[in-house]
Order: structure tokens, then sequence, then C-alpha cells
């Protein structure tokens, strides 16, 4: 078995990988990554001495790259996206560019070698847009609101459309809202613990009242390789946990995690096109013998213990990182 993993320096990636390699364990396993901002080569350091790993940097969009990986590979599993919804507000071009045109050419290459015995693409629950009442469903009208979840969407059809009109084995796991170590600091929660921690504003768009439901990635990695060993071509698998909290409830919870105030909750200007609220039921995954095991209080604490432990991880990110941070959020106290 040969397993190539594509954004596996990223932070659900490095998880997957970590844990593929007792899932699959006689495997060999590659990661190609791009190591962009969001890449981060030491979250795969626990693998360096591991002789069934071997790390290639490189892009998803390199297509002679990518064939070469693809030729000695049984088992595909794309990670590899922009995925952050503010900056693709700022800037669009990267997600289509990566989302969109990084999938075509993976699938494109499959297409091609016919060689790749499974193909697992990474995908998110904000396709669907908001979901005002009740649970969206795999086969849910798709309605995204972002350039990320409309990048995301695209990628999805043209996976979907591979797998119907020539037969390519891809399978599609849609998650909910994903925390826990190594996330980079540009996402709510760990955001809002590094500043928690550092006693600074934390953010808060709007109300706080929209609605995000949240997974440890402990449970997400165990959702995606139950996908890859047990789903069916050409389906989509949500992955999710039903436990659905509006952010003012994790920011106060995140404040109290780090022993800080919550006079440091700063409501400022919404995001634009913000969804209120998101909600998947993941009963299929489930019919299939997956469940979530962290409970979202207690990973939620041990994650700020985490960034409480690991400023050596989130500091340089921080300062590499301090020309997007001063765009996104200087200029936007206040609601
Ligand atoms: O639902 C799955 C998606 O979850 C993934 O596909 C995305 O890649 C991932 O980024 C996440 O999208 P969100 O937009 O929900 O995540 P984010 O961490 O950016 O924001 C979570 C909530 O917190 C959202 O309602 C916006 C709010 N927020 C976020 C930031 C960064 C704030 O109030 N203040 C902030 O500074």
């Amino acid at each position: 078995m040969r397993i190539l993993v594509a954004g596996g320096a990223g932070f659900i990636g490095s998880h997957f990988t970590e844990a593929a390699f007792p899932a699959w364990p006689s495997a060999k396993i590659t990661v190609l990554d791009k190591l962009t901002y969001a890449g981060v080569r030491s979250n795969l350091d626990s693998l360096s001495r591991n002789r069934r790993f071997r790390f290639v940097k490189g892009s998803i969009t390199n297509r002679p790259l990518v064939k070469k990986l693809l030729k000695e590979t049984d088992l595909l599993v794309n990670f590899a996206a922009e995925t952050h919804v503010d900056r693709s507000l700022l800037w669009a071009g990267a997600f289509l560019e990566t989302d969109v045109m990084g999938t075509f050419n993976l699938l494109e290459v499959a297409r091609e070698l016919r060689t790749v015995r499974r193909i697992v693409l990474m995908s998110t629950d904000e396709v669907y847009g908001p979901v005002m009442h009740g649970e969206a469903r795999e086969s849910s009208r798709l309605d995204p609101s972002s350039p990320y979840s409309a990048s995301k969407a695209s990628g999805d059809l043209l996976a979907l459309a591979y797998a119907r009109s020539f037969g390519l084995p891809v399978v599609i796991p849609r998650a909910c809202n994903i925390y826990g170590p190594r996330q980079f600091p540009e996402k709510f929660i760990p955001l809002f613990a590094i500043n928690a921690l550092l006693g600074r504003p934390l953010p808060l768009y709007g109300d706080g009242k929209q609605k995000r439901e949240w997974m440890h990635v402990s449970d997400a990695v165990r959702g995606v390789i139950a996908v890859a060993r047990r789903g069916k071509t050409g389906e989509i698998y949500n992955i999710g946990t039903a436990d659905r909290r509006p952010n003012i409830e994790v920011a106060r919870r995140i404040v109290r995690s780090a022993g800080a105030p919550e006079s440091l909750i700063h409501p400022v200007k919404d995001r634009p096109g913000h969804d209120r609220r998101y909600a998947v039921t993941a009963s299929k995954l489930r019919r299939a013998g997956w469940k979530p095991l962290v409970k979202f209080p207690d990973g939620l604490d041990s994650t700020v213990r985490w960034y409480r432990d690991h400023p050596e991880w989130w500091k340089p990110l921080l300062a590499r990182e301090e020309k997007y941070f001063r765009l996104q959020y200087s200029g936007r106290r206040g609601r």
C-alpha cells in the first residue's frame, strides 16, 4: 500500500498523516506539501525517523510532479487547499488556483494513469451555505457564501463529475468546524486562545450569535480514515458532531480556560457574507461505524493548554503573517 497525502504539513493533514501510520501498518506514506503560510514542516517532526515516511515539497497544481507521485500511489488523500474564509474575501485568486485547479489537476492525472485505487478529497460543510434550521444532508443543495466555499464546492462538483463520467474512485468527506493543536492561528479558536493567553483583545465578529458545529481534529481524522476505507465511490460523507454553539459561548469558554478576563472579548465589525449557522447530519458515516469521541469542553481545554505550552510553534507564525493580521483587524474596532 502506497499513500500520498497532499497538504500533509497543514493542520488536519499532519494529524491525518500521523494517524495513517498505525491505521495502515505496512503502508509507505508520502506527504506532498507546498509549504504555503499554513504548511509547517515541523508539524511532521514526529515522523522524521520513520522509514516508511517521505516528504516532497511541491504543489498539487504541478502536473509533472503529481504525475510522478501518483504513478506510485494506491490511495490519494487531499488536504491541500486554501481554507480561510477571511483571506478569500481579501484575495480569491489563490483559492481558485489551489482548490479548483489543484483538484482538477489531481483528477486529470488520476484519470490519465488509472492506477490510483482510491481518491479522498477533503471538503467542508461550508459548501451548503447557512443552514438556518435542521441539518444539511449530503444531498442538500450547495449554496456557498464566500469565495473559499464556492471554490471548494466547485472542486467537489468536478470530482463527482469525474466519478460519474470516468469511473474515477473518488470519495468526498465534508467536515464541520475542526479544532485542536497545530491549527493555524488565523482561525477562531487558536486566535482567541493565543490572544487570551497574551492578554490581547479577542475580536468577536458581529453579535457573536453565529453558530458553528465543533469537532476535535482526532475525531475528524478518524472520520476521514473511515471514509477512505468504507466510503462508496462517487459518494459524499458528512463528518460532524451535532455539537453546535454560538461563537460568544466558545469565546467565553476560551477566556475561562486561559485564565483571562471576559472583558477581553471585543465585538468588532462583522465578516461580509457571514454564515449564521452550520449544521450537518453525519448519520451516513455513523452507519458505517464512525462516531466522534471527544467532548467539546474537554477538547477545548486541552487545545488551549497546547497553545499555552507551545509558544515556540505559534510565535514565529504570527510574526511572519503580521501583515495579514494588520490588514484583517486594524480599523475593525466596534460593531
Ligand atoms: O465549517 C468548516 C469550515 O470551518 C472550514 O471549511 C474552514 O476551512 C474553516 O476555516 C472554518 O470556517 P469558519 O469561517 O467557520 O472558521 P473561522 O475559524 O474563520 O471562524 C469561526 C467562527 O468565528 C465564524 O463564525 C467567524 C468567527 N470569528 C472568526 C475569526 C477568525 C470571529 O468572530 N472572529 C475572528 O477573528
